[in-house]
């Protein structure tokens, strides 16, 4: 894998531009797929996750850029000449047929004998683990086995690229985890090139290789889940990925190569210099809720103190929002099975300079 050959699914998205109306929705947004990558499209509503995946599909055409497979522009081709296999949030069964008509249906519309399509379908059914549902109406399947046929039904005529559009969106918390861990199953095993859109963050980020955020229109940040989450390179992008506290800054000093920076509570901390400002900027600091420690430093110098307004137990982790002394809110993941203090309780919150994350003062657009 990782191989571009001939019969391959390296996709290529160049320069995509596209407007309704007079409201340019897309604004040169490109993606390079390699065979048998797994990317996701995240991004707030509305930003163009689906007006890209209906491009690629072909139920769109774009006002300028292109869409290839392996070198060759899908562009010209209509939908079902485009080698794609798609499976969407609303994929409705035909409920009249059953399981096995449904999976082979691509096939027997192609003109594959029956034998031949019930063969093909009863594999693709075994890779999605639906064996022995064959028989069944889609009125007789759970909501993740209707999951399951849609993908099967989408994996049948042996798609090149498999575009996905919050194909698990109506599925409770649950049965949305079990079916991501299957769906990168089957992705791995067909090592298939997958296109995927999700509004969650969490989902898009335990699912691919490569992250795309996308926002109005235009793509903010690509990469692995980490350097994303990481290292996110905007505002945006670090309140979009992953949750953070963010703190209105000025800096105060240059300390090789950390700055000093006062906050609106009237405290200072350490964070790492960024490149391009001076004394006297105006910045926004933020940090991730795991990277806060409530210590007993009372009054060090680079400590946040708050008083807690709410501390709540999510399962393996106590929540644990501070109000700073200018009304400014810190959110604290804590391990659970330490003491910890309750509402009204005052504290002393630290991170390592490092674990600080540093933007320009009003880069969120
Ligand atoms: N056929 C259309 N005519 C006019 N405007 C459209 C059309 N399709 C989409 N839009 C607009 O284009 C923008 C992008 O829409 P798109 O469906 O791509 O967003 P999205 O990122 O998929 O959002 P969501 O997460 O809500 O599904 C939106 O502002 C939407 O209103
Ligand atoms: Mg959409």
């Amino acid at each position: 894998m990782g191989h571009t050959t001939r019969d391959s699914g390296a996709l290529e998205i160049a320069d995509l531009h596209k407007s309704y109306g007079r409201v340019e929705v897309l604004k040169g947004v490109s993606i390079k797929a390699g065979q048998g990558e797994f990317i996701s499209l995240v991004g707030p509503s509305g930003c163009g996750k689906t007006t890209t995946l209906n491009i690629v599909a072909g139920f769109e055409q774009p006002d300028s850029g292109d869409v290839s497979l392996n070198g060759s522009s899908l562009v010209p081709l209509p939908s079902h000449k485009r080698g794609l296999g798609m499976v969407f949030q609303n994929h409705a069964l035909f409920p009249h047929m059953t399981v096995l008509e449904n999976v082979g249906f691509g096939l027997t519309m192609s003109g594959i004998a029956k034998a031949e399509v019930a063969k093909r379908a009863s594999e693709t059914l075994r890779l999605v683990r639906l064996e022995g549902f064959e028989a069944r109406y889609p009125r007789e399947l759970s909501g993740g086995q209707q999951q399951r046929v849609g993908i099967a039904r989408a994996l049948t005529v042996n798609p090149k690229v498999l575009l996905m559009d919050e194909p698990l969106s109506s599925l409770d918390a649950k049965l949305r985890r079990e079916m991501q861990v299957e769906l990168r199953r089957i992705q791995k095993s067909v090592g298939i090139t997958a296109l995927y859109v999700t509004h969650d963050q969490e989902e898009a980020l335990s699912l691919s290789d490569r992250v795309v955020l996308m926002n109005r229109g235009h793509i903010e940040q690509m990469g692995t889940p980490k350097e994303i989450y990481a290292h996110p390179v905007t505002e945006f992008a670090a309140g979009f990925i992953g949750e953070a506290t963010f703190l209105d800054a000025v800096m105060r000093d240059i300390r090789g190569s950390e700055s000093l920076v006062d906050l609106a509570c009237g405290a200072q901390v350490l964070v790492p210099h960024r490149r391009g400002t001076s004394v006297g900027d105006r910045l926004r600091i933020a940090i991730r809720p795991d990277r806060l420690r409530i210590s007993t430093a009372d009054g060090a110098a680079t400590t946040l103190t708050g008083i807690v307004v709410a501390s709540v137990f999510v399962g393996s982790m106590q929540r644990i929002v501070a109000r700073l002394a200018d009304g400014s809110e810190v959110l604290i993941a804590a391990n659970a099975t330490t003491s910890l203090p309750g509402p009204d309780a005052t504290i002393s919150v630290t991170a390592a300079p490092s674990d600080w994350m540093v933007f320009p003062h009003g880069d969120q657009t």
